[in-house]
Formats: C-alpha cells, sequence, structure tokens
C-alpha cells in the first residue's frame, strides 16, 4: 500500500521483543523534563531510548498473507501512550516557547535517528516536510492537547475520544430498485493506485534500506543475486513509465464506457516530495490518460497526491504555504477535460463532486484522504471534513427522488485499519440509508484484489459492497493489474468482474516484448456466484468460512498470481485475517470478522 512513515512527534513506542519497557518510562520522563529545563539531550535519555529499535516502524502491510516480507515491529505495550505523550508533550511545549524550526527539526531528526526508524535522509525529508503542520497547529492553538497527536500516531493503542462526531442521516427508507435484467451493459476499466516513479531505474537495487528503492540516485543492483530492479517494475517498489504507458496501449484492445481512476499518482518516495515535482507528475498523467482513452475518465484524489503525502488542510485559517489549494486548483483544471463545469466548485473547495454520465447514472466522488488517520490536521478538527457527508446526504436524496443510480469512488476504503472510526461509521449509515440507491461503491489505496460487503444495523443482512481495484503498482508484491467491470446499463448494478494482469517476472525477462496481459478471474464464475448483488455476496463471505479452497484461491488473486503468492501459503490464520477484511466496514468493529471467524474454525 504505501510504506508510509509518519514520524514527527510521538516517536517514542514500545515493541514486542520480549522487553516490557514501562519500567524505562519513570527515566524517559526525567530526561525530557532535563531536556526542557536545560535545551541539551542529557546521555543518559539518549542510551534508554535506544533500547527502543523501532526499526521500519511506519513502514506497513510488508507481507503475503502472514509472511512478512520487512520484519516491522509490532507495537504493543502498556507503555507505549505514556511515552508517546511525554515525547508530545515536551516538542508542545517547544513549539510554544518558540524554539526555531530549524532546532526543532534537528531534534525531532535526532530521534528518528536514535530509533533507527529510518535511514538518515529519510528522516531528515520526512521530518522537513510535516513538521510545519505541527508547529501550525500548536503554536495558534494554545489549548490543543499534545496527547490527540498519540491516537493518530498510534491508533488502536492510543485511544481518545476526540475524534467522537456524528451527522443527521435523514429517516426513511431506501425505495426498493429494479433488479438488473442484464440485457445491455456497460463497461467500466477501473485502474488505481498507480505510484508512477519518473527515478524508477531498471539495475538499481530492489532492495534497499530505505521505503523505496530502484531510485536513479541508489547503488547498482546485483544480477547474480538477483537483488536488482528490472524493466517494467519491480516487486516491492513502484513501477516505470514505460509499464503506465503499455497498460494504457493494452487497455484499448478492450471494449470499455468509462475509466474509473481511484486515486495515488505520485512514487513513495515520500522523503522528498515538492509540490512542483507532484504537479509535474500529475499533469503527465492526466495528459496519458487524455491522449490515451478515447472515453470520459473519472479520476479522484490518493492520499499520495499532496506534498507532504496524506496532509489535505481543510482548516480555511492557515497560511499559504500549508494549504493544499494548489493541488485542489491543479485537478480542476485537469478533471475539466472530462467533466462538466459544475463540479469545479466541490473540487476546488475540496476535490470531491458529482456528475451524471447519462440518464439515471450518477457518479460521486469523495476525498476520504480526510479521513485517514495520517491527516495530521485532524488533529485540530476531525468532524465531517469539507463538509463532505453532509454534501453527500443532499446529493443522495436528490438521486433518490430522481430514481438515479449511483456509484460512489473513494481512495481509501471506510473498513480500512487507518481510516477515522467516526467517519466510517457515519458513512456507512448514510451507505445504509441509501442501500438501494448506492449500485456500487470503487476504493484504491490497499493495491491489494479485495471486495467489503457493509451490513444493516443488526448486522443481519449484507446492504451494499465496495469493490477494490487492485493496484496497477507493485509495490505489495502483486502484479501489476486493473478490472474491468460488466455493468447494468438500466439499473447500473455491477453484474460481474474481469481482472487483468500480466507476470512481472517474466516481463522483465522479456523486456524487448509487450507483456503477455491475460484475465486472472472473472468474479462470477471464480466464486460461483449467482449474482454480485448485496445479498450474493453476504452470502459468499459464508461458504467462504465453510470452504476454504475459495479463500486458497483468493490468495492468488489478492496478489494477481506474483511469485510471492505462488510461493506462499495462505495458512488458517492467514485466511481468517482475509475474511475479517472483507466483512470490516467500519474500522475496528469486529462483529461481523468474528462471526465468520467463528464459522470458519467450526469447518476447519
Ligand atoms: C510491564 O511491567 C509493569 C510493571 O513494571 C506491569 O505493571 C505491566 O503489566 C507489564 N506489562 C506487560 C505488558 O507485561
Ligand atoms: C472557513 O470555513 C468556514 C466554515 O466552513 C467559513 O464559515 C468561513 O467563511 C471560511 N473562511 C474563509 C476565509 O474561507
Ligand atoms: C509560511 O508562511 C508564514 C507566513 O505566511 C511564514 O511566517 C512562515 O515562515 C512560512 N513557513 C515556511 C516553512 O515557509
Ligand atoms: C421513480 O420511480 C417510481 C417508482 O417506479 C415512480 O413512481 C416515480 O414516478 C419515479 N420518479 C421519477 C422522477 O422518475
Ligand atoms: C512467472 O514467470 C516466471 C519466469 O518465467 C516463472 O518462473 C513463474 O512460474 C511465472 N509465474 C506464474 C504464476 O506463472
Ligand atoms: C469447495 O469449493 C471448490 C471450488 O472453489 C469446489 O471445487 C469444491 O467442490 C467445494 N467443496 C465442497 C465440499 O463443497
Ligand atoms: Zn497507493
Ligand atoms: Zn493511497
Amino acid at each position: 500500500m504505501y510504506k508510509i512513515l509518519l514520524l514527527v512527534l510521538g516517536l517514542v513506542v514500545t515493541v514486542t521483543n520480549g522487553k516490557n519497557y514501562t519500567k524505562y518510562l519513570q527515566v524517559v520522563e526525567k530526561g525530557f523534563q532535563e531536556y526542557q529545563k536545560t535545551g541539551s539531550r542529557p546521555h543518559y535519555l539518549n542510551d534508554v531510548l535506544r533500547q527502543f529499535r523501532l526499526t521500519n516502524l511506519f513502514r506497513e502491510n510488508a507481507y503475503i498473507g502472514d509472511t512478512p516480507i520487512i520484519e516491522v515491529p509490532q507495537v504493543q505495550d502498556d507503555a507505549l501512550c505514556s511515552l508517546c505523550s511525554l515525547a508530545a508533550d515536551f516538542f508542545a511545549f517547544q513549539i510554544r516557547s518558540g524554539t526555531p524550526r530549524d532546532q526543532l527539526k534537528n531534534e525531532v531528526t535526532e530521534l528518528c535517528e536514535l530509533f533507527d526508524i529510518e535511514p538518515g535522509r529519510v528522516c531528515e525529508g520526512v521530518v522537513d516536510l510535516n513538521i510545519d503542520a505541527f508547529i501550525y497547529m500548536f503554536a495558534n492553538d494554545p489549548d490543543l492537547n499534545p496527547d490527540v497527536a498519540c491516537h493518530l500516531l498510534l491508533y488502536s493503542q492510543c485511544p481518545s475520544d476526540s475524534f467522537e462526531w456524528s451527522i443527521d442521516v435523514p429517516d426513511g427508507e431506501s425505495p426498493s430498485r429494479p433488479k438488473p435484467t442484464e440485457e445491455s451493459l456497460v463497461k467500466v476499466l477501473h485502474v488505481t493506485d498507480i505510484h508512477l516513479d519518473t527515478l524508477y531505474r531498471e539495475g538499481k537495487v530492489a532492495t534497499c534500506s530505505e521505503p523505496l528503492c530502484c531510485q536513479e540516485d541508489q547503488e547498482d543492483g546485483d544480477e547474480s543475486t538477483g537483488n536488482i530492479c528490472g524493466y517494467w517494475a519491480t516487486y516491492g517498489n513502484d513501477i516505470s513509465e514505460h509499464l503506465v504507458d503499455d497498460f494504457i496501449r493494452f487497455a484499448n484492445t478492450l471494449d470499455f464506457d468509462y475509466v474509473y481512476f481511484t486515486g495515488d499518482i505520485i512514487s513513495h518516495r515520500v522523503w522528498s516530495t515538492t509540490e512542483e515535482n507532484n504537479a509535474k507528475v500529475i499533469t503527465t498523467l492526466m495528459n496519458k490518460f487524455k491522449n490515451g482513452f478515447k472515453v470520459p475518465v473519472y479520476s479522484i484524489l490518493g492520499n499520495h497526491e499532496p506534498s507532504p503525502l496524506n496532509l489535505y488542510v481543510f482548516d480555511n485559517t492557515t497560511s499559504d504555504n500549508l494549504s493544499t489549494q494548489w493541488l485542489l486548483d491543479l485537478v480542476d483544471r485537469e478533471w475539466s477535460a472530462w467533466l462538466p463545469a459544475s463540479t469545479s466548485d466541490t473540487i476546488a473547495r475540496g476535490g470531491f463532486y458529482t456528475v451524471s454520465p447519462r440518464d439515471g447514472f450518477r457518479i460521486i466522488v469523495l476525498n476520504a484522504n480526510v479521513a485517514y488517520i495520517d491527516c495530521w490536521w485532524l488533529i485540530k478538527s476531525s468532524k465531517d471534513p469539507y463538509g463532505q457527508l453532509d454534501w453527500l446526504i443532499s446529493v443522495l436524496e436528490q438521486a433518490e427522488r430522481y430514481n438515479e443510480s449511483v456509484h460512489i469512488l473513494a481512495h481509501i476504503p471506510s473498513g480500512f485499519s487507518k481510516t477515522l472510526t467516526s467517519w466510517g461509521r457515519e458513512y456507512n449509515k448514510i451507505v445504509n440509508r441509501f442501500a438501494n440507491t448506492i449500485k456500487g461503491q470503487f476504493n484504491g489505496h490497499i493495491h491489494v484484489d479485495q471486495f467489503q460487503v457493509h451490513y444493516n444495523s443488526d448486522e443481519t443482512k449484507a446492504t451494499n459492497v465496495a469493490w477494490n481495484g487492485a493496484s496497477l503498482v507493485t509495490s505489495d508484491f502483486g502484479n501489476p493489474s486493473f478490472k474491468i467491470y460488466s455493468v447494468d446499463s438500466t439499473t447500473f448494478d455491477v453484474v460481474d468482474i474481469d481482472q487483468w494482469t500480466f507476470n512481472l517476472t517474466e516481463a522483465n525477462l522479456n523486456k524487448d516484448e509487450s507483456p503477455n496481459w491475460y484475465k486472472i478471474y472473472s468474479f462470477k464464475e471464480a466464486y460461483d456466484v449467482p449474482s454480485l448483488q448485496p445479498e450474493d455476496i453476504g452470502d459468499l463471505l459464508v461458504k467462504m468460512a465453510k470452504n476454504h479452497t475459495y479463500l486458497s484461491n483468493y490468495h492468488l488473486h489478492r496478489y494477481k498470481n506474483s511469485d510471492s503468492a505462488v510461493a506462499t501459503e495462505c495458512d488458517n490464520k492467514c485466511q481468517k485475517k482475509y475474511l475479517c477484511r472483507f466483512a470490516t466496514y467500519i474500522n475496528g468493529d469486529t462483529t461481523k470478522c468474528n462471526e465468520l471467524k467463528k464459522l470458519y474454525d467450526k469447518n476447519a
């Protein structure tokens, strides 16, 4: 997904490597007090902090099934929040007492290196990019509680009720709608998470200490050990421009009426992004789409598009140099190639919009990146950023009145492990209220092939499904992929899905030829379902919990038959994890997941 880094404040965390760090707390507290008083970090504080080996702490999802590719420390100890709190208090105090930016930056960078979280230039770059948001927030609001930052950094380990809010969802039932007849179809191509790496170089090391390799300014790889980046792309890393071009070339050999692009254009070189460079890459990709596709492209923003990544600024009181307005204005201009002028207002306001491509059919695009917990501006305020959920309700009410069928596009799935729980819960209320009007949700971000089932309030009935496009990028050890949905042209229900991919290893061995794209599966056939209606997908989860062959097959689909997926077994624990992902539509709500796990165990 994005070997993301979230450093800056609250670097002090603990890991389960058999040690109990609670005993260090007092020393850390004393150390920070002395640091605060004297302005220099005492030696014994360095020594105790060095006990916490936190290498790769903020990298994620570096595993296939249950097999770790990168060893990421498992954060889990009673001492955790207290430690984060101590560091957060310390830095909030420093900011509020006017410590110069450069000094703060150096202090946080040094802590990042002391913990060995990332190599030096990565620590420095990420801190440099992120620190201004924290300085702004804490300097301008004397009442802002530093502990709130720990909740975003460490999430479920550090509970907080500062992010609780709800919105008013109108009463009423979603009127029932005609079922699809499949007499005629429209096709939608779904591509997501491109992560076009303009600094990608064949021949560089494929595995390195930095979060992204194959970079032109890194060392050369070694052919004899296989630690070398290939021509098209490399597992665990981003993709070359020629792969993006070949995707467009191949896609054009297929039939489709619309393209959904669900975000993430920029590479994972998160330590050295700039607005100028992001703007250039975004424009490059949009030009490829404009020249390459003859049909409308409906695009959305990913969490990687701002610089630094994740930081959508929905607080309009910030200074110009922190604002994301440049990005909103840029995509407003770029997307106007496919969108009516009526979308401009909301895009320029927050990157969301609605459009009706044909009678009876409406697309709603959300900027759900504002509900991603790595968006630090949530520290200031988290209630329905940009007023999007209220807006969503008003658009859906109108769609319901006019019997329109709606597809909702959002980068981050509502049940994702780093989606703000309040957002997911309120969003799910909306999905249920308008369940029959919403004919499908389309997400990105997680890079693997997955779907997410929504349930009614007592979780007795599946009410809606969110499909994930998998990704073109290979950073999560899957092969490049995209999907084509068959959609009933009257009801706009999804009736089947084809997933396309190619074997990256084989393609890199034959770099003079175009990759051999092939259809890996069709959903209806592979999972043997009568339809893709929510109830049937709900039944599929029950069927998977009983017959685990479906989950073994899913393991291959998830990574699109990549080398690592083929080489690993997905054991019982891993299969249950997959079931839970399908059934988690509100982050942190494990009811449906537990029910399916129990059923799985009964059939193990
Ligand atoms: C760690 O040790 C403290 C006492 O020093 C104890 O209260 C706490 O329960 C221990 N934590 C774990 C996870 O064992
Ligand atoms: C900022 O947002 C608030 C609430 O949405 C609005 O009332 C206010 O006019 C905005 N201020 C500016 C300068 O845009
Ligand atoms: C951002 O702008 C404010 C004033 O608008 C200025 O005080 C501050 O130094 C700027 N920060 C950076 C990092 O350029
Ligand atoms: C929507 O559908 C209902 C039931 O089929 C019908 O009664 C109503 O007139 C339709 N409304 C519009 C605006 O087409
Ligand atoms: C992909 O290609 C490599 C190299 O030709 C081959 O070893 C591997 O078995 C292929 N993978 C699959 C799933 O066919
Ligand atoms: C389990 O599912 C597979 C297809 O995925 C099927 O071939 C097999 O017959 C099923 N087993 C049972 C016991 O239903
Ligand atoms: Zn991504
Ligand atoms: Zn993303």
